[in-house]
């Protein structure tokens, strides 16, 4: 196997969800090595989810841009970078059916710009430097599968259906030819839906928590049949460090929670959870009208990080979804505060128009 052993490590978009979860991740794991998050603080991030490990030694948090070439190139130089772990992304669907264009600037621009500035950190100015550049992608990349297909393989061809999933595979495209073209050590992981904490509460889960304890409307989009892979973001983040261990440079690899379910069974399960605090969560139950092109199915074949780098996810969907739960009911002024008027205002533009 392949080894490569980070000592400095760039985390990209390390005050959204789930690099947030990534930087706590990895301080838990390897205390002694310093990690500079770099983020531009858009309305998904936020310092407050970094904030138990605020006061650590090894954090350095750097307000700004991955577009900003000039200020990721001082970094890597200043912090003598030898690994990028590239989470910043614009991350929503709806948003981008929305508004397209901050999903092209920040996720296949912002991505180049990236790639750029680690080709002449790394490669152009001759370091020499043993690095790693990971890419943290989606499974949305594949597009949509029937009832019987077999799920998403490392080799399914990219089908992008929204205007994110097209992002997100042109800045996957990028990241390949980076390894091509110029030899830079790159590796890939596109993964299903994440859950857990600090996650936005525009997504479905913590939606669905959040509007229980606010005895608000719970939207289903569609008939709700609709099927995610879930899977719990420090599994996620287990999968990344085993990649940035062990990964071959130019490989891409699938990592999935090996847990199909429909929209509508997970809300079920999430009302029946809360039902002693929060008894008749059902009732909040309100079918509106379907996303655009939305996809039907999405499903992971993890077989190859399996077998080839031996990581399987540690969490079953009971364990995570009752640790994300508790996790929401114990920190309310988290997702309170960050629900602000800007998030108002999303979610009449999202909603009003679905009824
Ligand atoms: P998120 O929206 O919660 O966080 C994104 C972070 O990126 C935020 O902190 C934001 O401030 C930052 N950011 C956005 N634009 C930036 C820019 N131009 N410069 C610097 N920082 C910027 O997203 P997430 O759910 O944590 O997703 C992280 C990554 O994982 C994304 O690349 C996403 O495509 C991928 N992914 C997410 C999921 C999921 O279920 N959430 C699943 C698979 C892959
Ligand atoms: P989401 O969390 O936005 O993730 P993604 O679209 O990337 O899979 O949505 C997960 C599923 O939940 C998706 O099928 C859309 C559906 N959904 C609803 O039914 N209602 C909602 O209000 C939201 C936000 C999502």
């Amino acid at each position: 196997m392949t080894q490569h052993v980070p000592k400095n490590i760039l985390v990209t978009g390390g005050a959204g969800f789930i690099g947030a979860n990534f930087v706590h991740y990895y301080f838990s794991r390897y205390p002694g090595r310093p990690v500079v998050v770099l983020d531009a603080l858009t309305y998904a991030g936020n310092y407050a989810n970094l904030q138990p490990i605020s006061e650590h030694p090894g954090l350095t948090f750097v307000h700004g841009d991955i577009r900003d070439d000039d200020l990721v190139l001082s970094l890597l130089k200043e912090h003598k970078i030898d690994t990028i772990v590239h989470f910043a992304a614009e991350s929503h669907v709806d948003r981008s059916i929305h508004g397209p264009d901050a999903f092209i600037d920040t996720n296949v621009v912002g991505t180049h710009a990236l790639l750029k500035a680690a080709k002449v950190r790394w490669l152009d100015t001759g370091t020499g430097m043993a690095h790693r550049f990971h890419h943290v992608s989606t499974d949305e990349v594949y597009g949509t599968l029937g009832p019987e297909d077999p799920p998403f393989s490392e080799e399914t061809p990219y089908r992008p259906n929204s205007p994110y999933a097209a992002s997100k595979a042109g800045s996957d495209h990028l990241v390949r030819a980076y390894h091509e073209t110029y030899g830079l050590q790159t590796t890939i992981s596109n993964c299903s839906n994440n859950y857990g904490p600090y996650q936005f509460p525009e997504k479905l889960i913590p939606l669905v928590i959040s509007r229980i304890m606010d005895s608000g409307e719970i939207p289903v989009y569609g008939d709700g049949r609709q099927i995610r892979d879930w899977l719990y973001v420090d599994d996620h983040n287990a999968g990344i460090d085993v990649i940035l261990n062990s990964g071959i440079p130019g490989e891409t690899y699938n990592i999935g929670g090996n847990n199909q379910t429909t929209n509508i069974d997970i809300i079920h399960h999430i009302c029946d959870c809360l039902e002693d605090r929060y008894p008749g969560a059902r009732s909040l139950i309100t079918h509106v009208t379907d996303r655009p092109g939305h996809d039907r199915r999405y499903a992971i074949n993890a077989d190859k990080i399996r077998r080839e780098l031996d990581f399987s996810p540690q969490h079953n969907f009971n364990a995570g979804i009752r640790k994300t739960i508790e996790w929401y009911l114990a920190n309310e002024s988290w997702w309170r505060k960050v629900m602000d008027g800007s998030y108002r205002e999303w979610v009449r533009a999202n909603y009003e128009q679905r009824r």
